[in-house]
C-alpha cells in the first residue's frame, strides 16, 4: 500500500490480508510512506521471499514500472490496486471503483447544492482542486467533475476569483491544479493562497471542489485559520466536497464544516482483490469487466461502485447516502463520527 498516514490504506491493507489468510494463503502487508524508493524495495523483498502475486497500491504509477517488471520477469502476477500502474506490460489485473463517477458525484452535488440544475445564475464563486500528479486516478476524478462543470464556467455561472481555472481550462491541464501527494498541508498552503483573492472575506466563496477528504481538511483549516469571516452551517460556508467517507471527513459532515465525501466501500475492493488472488492461485479464470489503457496495454480490470454521502443523504441529492448509512453498514463507528455535544 503507498502509505499508512492514509486513513483508507490502512483499511485496505488491512481487509486485504486477512482475507487472503482467512482462504488459506499466506500474506504480507508493506507500507511504502509515500516514497518511490520504499515501495521499490518492499515489491523486490516479495519478490525474493517468493512471493505468487504482488498486489501494488502504487505511490507513483510510473515510477513502480521496473519494479512490476522484475516481478513479471520471475513468473508472479501483479495486480494493480486502486491506482493504475502506467506505462509497462507488466500488469495483470487492475482492480478500482469507476473513476470518472467520483468525479461526477461531486461536481453533482456542488450543482445541486447551488441550484444549477435549477436555473440559479450565480455568478458563484469556486474553488477547484485536483490530486496528486504521479497517480492516474486523479486525472479521471477531475474528468468526471469538469466535464459537468465546465459548461457553466463557459455560460459565466460559475467563477474561480483565484483564477486557476477559466473556462478554457481543459482536462489536460488537470496537473496545474494537483495537489502534490494529495497531502493536507499542500492543501492548505494552496488555498490560503488562494484565499488572497477574496478581500478578508468580502468576496464570497460558495463552493470548492475538492477530490480528496484529506485536501478538504487542509481547504478547512486553511478558511478558518485566515480569519474569514465564514461559519460553518450558515449561509456564508462553503460547499465542499470530499472522497474516501473517512472519520475526519464523516465527523466534518456531522459538523457542517465539509459538505459531501464520495464512499468507495474499501472492504468490497480489497475482498474483491482477495478473491482474484485466490482464483489465480488455483488456476481458475478471473473474469473482468472492462479494460483500462495505461499507455502501453489494455489492462483487464474490474471497476466497483460508489455513492455520495452527506449529513441528510437521499434527501440531499440522488445516488446519496446519509453519514448513518456508513455506520449502520459497519464501516466505522457512531462515536469516531459523531460531533462535540
Ligand atoms: C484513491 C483515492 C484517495 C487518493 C488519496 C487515490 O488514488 O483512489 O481514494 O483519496 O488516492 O489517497
Amino acid at each position: 500500500m503507498p502509505t499508512e498516514a492514509e486513513e483508507r490504506w490502512n483499511k485496505d491493507g488491512t481487509v486485504l490480508r486477512d482475507a487472503i489468510i482467512a482462504a488459506g494463503y499466506e500474506a504480507e502487508l508493506t507500507f511504502a510512506q509515500d516514497k518511490i524508493e520504499q515501495q521499490n524495495a518492499d515489491i523486490e523483498n516479495a519478490i525474493v521471499k517468493g512471493a505468487k502475486i504482488i498486489v501494488i497500491g502504487a505511490k507513483d504509477g510510473s515510477a513502480v514500472g521496473p519494479a512490476v517488471e522484475k516481478a513479471r520477469e520471475a513468473g508472479i502476477k501483479v495486480i494493480a490496486y486502486d491506482r493504475l500502474i502506467m506505462d509497462t506490460d507488466a500488469v495483470d489485473y487492475y482492480v478500482t471503483f469507476q473513476l470518472e463517477k467520483v468525479g461526477e458525484l461531486e461536481a453533482n452535488y456542488v450543482i445541486e447544492k447551488l441550484g444549477l440544475d435549477k436555473g440559479e445564475k450565480g455568478p458563484f464563486n469556486i474553488e477547484v482542486f485536483t490530486g496528486s500528479s504521479d497517480d492516474n486516478n486523479a486525472k479521471f476524478f477531475f474528468k468526471g467533475a469538469w466535464e459537468l462543470l465546465q459548461p457553466y464556467f463557459a455560460s459565466g455561472v460559475l467563477v474561480s476569483p483565484s483564477g486557476k481555472v477559466t473556462a478554457d481550462f481543459t482536462v489536460d491541464n488537470w496537473q496545474d491544479i494537483s495537489i502534490d501527494s494529495w497531502k493536507m498541508e499542500n492543501a492548505q498552503r494552496e488555498m490560503e493562497s488562494r484565499l488572497a483573492k477574496y478581500n478578508g472575506g468580502e468576496t464570497p466563496l460558495h463552493a470548492v471542489l475538492s477530490p480528496y477528504d484529506g485536501i478538504s481538511q487542509g481547504v478547512i483549516n486553511a478558511i478558518e485559520t485566515s480569519g474569514m469571516p465564514w461559519k460553518a452551517g450558515t449561509e456564508n460556508w462553503p460547499w465542499i466536497t470530499g472522497q474516501d467517507a473517512t472519520n475526519y471527513a464523516l465527523y466534518n459532515i456531522n459538523m457542517g464544516t465539509q459538505g459531501e465525501t464520495v464512499w468507495k466501500d474499501t472492504r468490497v475492493l480489497a475482498t474483491k482483490v482477495a478473491e482474484i488472488c485466490v482464483q489465480i492461485l488455483k488456476g481458475e479464470t478471473v473474469a473482468t469487466d472492462a479494460t483500462m489503457n495505461n499507455n502501453n496495454i489494455e489492462v483487464p480490470s474490474v471497476l466497483l461502485d460508489s455513492v455520495s454521502v452527506t449529513k441528510n443523504g437521499a434527501s440531499d441529492a440522488k445516488d446519496t447516502q446519509s453519514v448513518q448509512d456508513v455506520v449502520d453498514s459497519g464501516y466505522t463507528t457512531e462515536d469516531q463520527v459523531k460531533p462535540y455535544e
